[in-house]
């Protein structure tokens, strides 16, 4: 028996009696007369302790101890004299009678404690020492459990588990694929799934009726905080259901999973359409804790000799409430941060409202007090407020504004990371336009349904088609989306056309899925979760990786193994690849 307590279990009761412990050495006091030594499982830290009645054959083996070591000790429990209120078993000490050294340990590179002095890189390159950490190891164990509320949710409303291929054809998502070469079959490749889309609607069509997956999906991307070339979905679908089934049920989940975590009902979801949330957030996942709604000048002050203004396509602006106090310093800082490449505003105008609500602005010499009035009406500014005005063109301008909102938000001290507030963003468009290959593509994925009245739209404005697909929005970040698919042959082979794939290319793609719905396709939707971020949000982080144990950098590099690597010339032989120069990134 290598231990009968852990190292966060021993209370005053326990007293007198005679635990065995094991674990890491986290610290060595050396007294003299007396010794403490603090060891560490996962559960807790507890002090051990010898003083001048302890053997010298024990003291000696406290001298060959050092930090991380991995050590047994037999000792009997007793009551501090000074008492540490922070920890759980700060109440009492084991008094040491026997220690048996299981590892020795080198000196780790970083000291293994909640503020530890190890940067970034150093944490990750030791990732296992970084787990050891409680600060660490309790995000991964929100992640255990949150995935268990779920499973347990999920079973107990008839979701059958399934698990789906990881070498499988490649399923278009937006990003790139990770492919992996196929030796059996030279010069062909699997594709790592950047989600489990058509196998989970085979399954509908194999009358599975309700599917769900905690699952890792792949995507060749740029990487940022909230994303990870190798992340988890909590990925769902369901049979004859509609839109407003889906939002239900996993609103459902969302709000059990509030209340188990947080101990919160963070109450219904509301909706909103995407143009809505365009037009107001400039952003298709609004953070809805503050206001700060856009609100559209372009028709209003245009006309007084400022150029800007007169030859913008489109003006909008937010009210920041309570920063009419901004000094120039501030407010020249806040231009210059919409002006970089990042957020793309050209410059800023502001306005500020005064105690005796006059106005004073950047661009007094065009707009007298009368004209400044109206804006302040349109605004609803009150003194001691600041507006805040970003014109250009339309889609640069509101993104712009988005990100200045957000910023705004921070600085006024409106984003509590402890307050959620969840919403469904919903009527997104079906199709997006890119100029540069003049072709349309799928805003969610191609088997999305368009929305029953706008299909006739798809023969003569594609562009205006709104599709039957929603996202969970919870606080600015975008946890989930799904959709209604197209479970209708006719239908989907006009979506790949509207898409311009010929009808050999959606025949080579997807003729197995569209042979499959030849065969009693039911009506059916779905939607899948990002595990990683819904955990990082309820753990209050600001990045995923903080919640995957082994995550990669930023370059999508393990820098703990040093993946990806080179292969041996032999492999390469086997899988039919020969190496090239790589072309320098355009
Ligand atoms: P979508 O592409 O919107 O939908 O992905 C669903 C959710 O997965 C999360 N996510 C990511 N998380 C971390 N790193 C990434 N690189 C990353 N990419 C996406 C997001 C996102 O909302 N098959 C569809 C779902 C469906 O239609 O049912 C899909 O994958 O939180």
């Amino acid at each position: 028996m290598y231990r009968n307590y852990t190292c966060g279990e021993l209370r005053l009761a326990h007293v007198g009696q005679e635990p065995v412990l094991a674990g890491w050495v986290q610290t060595i006091r050396n007294l003299g007369a007396m010794t403490f030594i603090d060891i560490r499982d996962r559960y807790g830290i507890t002090q051990l302790v010898a003083d001048e009645n302890t053997s010298v054959e024990l003291k000696e083996q406290f001298d060959k101890l050092g930090r991380e070591y991995v050590i047994q000790v037999k000792g009997v429990v007793r009551e501090r004299s000074s008492k540490n209120t922070k920890i759980p078993t700060g109440e009492i000490e084991v008094d040491i009678e026997e220690l048996t050294i299981l590892n020795k340990a080198v000196l780790p590179p970083f000291t293994i404690q909640d503020d530890t002095d190890g940067g970034d890189e150093l944490r990750m390159k030791f990732r296992y020492l970084d787990l050891r950490r409680e600060v660490v190891r309790k995000n991964l164990e929100l992640r255990a459990r949150m995935a268990h509320i779920i499973r347990n949710y999920l079973d107990e409303l008839q979701f059958i588990e399934t698990e789906t291929p990881v070498l499988m054809k490649s399923t278009p998502e937006g990003a790139r694929d990770f492919v992996v070469p196929s030796r059996m079959n030279p010069n062909q490749f699997y594709a790592l799934p950047q989600s489990p889309q058509i196998f989970k609607q085979l399954l509908m069509v194999a009358g599975f009726d309700r599917y769900y997956q905690i699952v890792k999906c792949f995507r060749d991307e740029d990487l940022r905080a909230d994303r990870q070339p190798e992340f988890t979905q909590i990925d769902c679908e369901m049979s004859f259901v509609e839109q407003e089934d889906v939002l239900n049920m996993f609103e459902g989940l969302a709000r059990h999973m509030f209340k188990q975590i947080k101990g919160i009902d963070p109450g219904e979801f509301p909706r909103m359409t995407w143009a809505d949330a365009m037009e107001n957030y400039g952003s298709d996942k609004p953070d809805i804790r503050f206001g700060m709604k856009f609100k559209n000048l372009t028709e209003v002050i245009k006309g007084k000799d400022f150029k800007v203004f007169d030859e913008a396509e489109y003006i909008v602006g937010i009210c920041a409430p309570g920063c009419g106090e901004y000094t120039r310093k501030q407010l020249d800082a806040l231009t210059e941060f919409v002006k970089r490449p990042q957020v793309g505003a050209k410059g800023l105008v502001y306005a500020k409202v005064n105690d005796d609500g006059t106005v004073k602005s950047s661009v007094d010499k065009f707009y007298s007090q009368e004209e400044l009035a109206k804006w302040v009406a349109i605004f609803e500014a009150k003194p001691g407020d600041l507006m805040l005005i970003i014109s250009g063109e339309r889609t640069r301008a509101l993104s712009a504004l988005s990100v200045l909102r957000l910023e705004m938000g921070r600085q006024c001290g409106l984003t509590d990371k402890e307050n959620f507030k969840p919403l469904w963003v919903i009527d997104f468009p079906l199709l997006e336009w890119d100029e540069d290959s003049a072709r349309f593509y799928a805003m969610h994925h191609p088997f999305t349904a368009p929305i029953p009245a706008d299909i006739p739209l798809l023969d003569s404005d594609a562009g205006k088609v709104r599709a039957n697909a929603y996202d969970l929005v919870i606080n600015g970040v975008e946890i989930g989306g799904g959709s209604v698919r197209i479970h209708d042959s006719e239908l989907q082979a006009k979506m790949f056309k509207t898409l311009g794939f010929t009808k050999q290319e959606a025949e080579n793609q997807f003729g197995f899925l569209m042979e499959a719905f030849k065969y009693g396709a039911p009506p059916h939707a779905g939607i899948a979760l990002g595990f990683d971020r819904l955990v990082s949000m309820l753990a209050g982080l600001d990045s995923i990786r903080d919640v995957i144990a082994f995550p990669k950098n930023n370059s999508g590099r393990d820098v703990m193994n040093d993946a990806p690597s080179e292969i041996a010339q032999a492999q390469l032989d086997e899988l039919c690849l020969s190496l090239v120069t790589p072309k320098s990134k355009g």
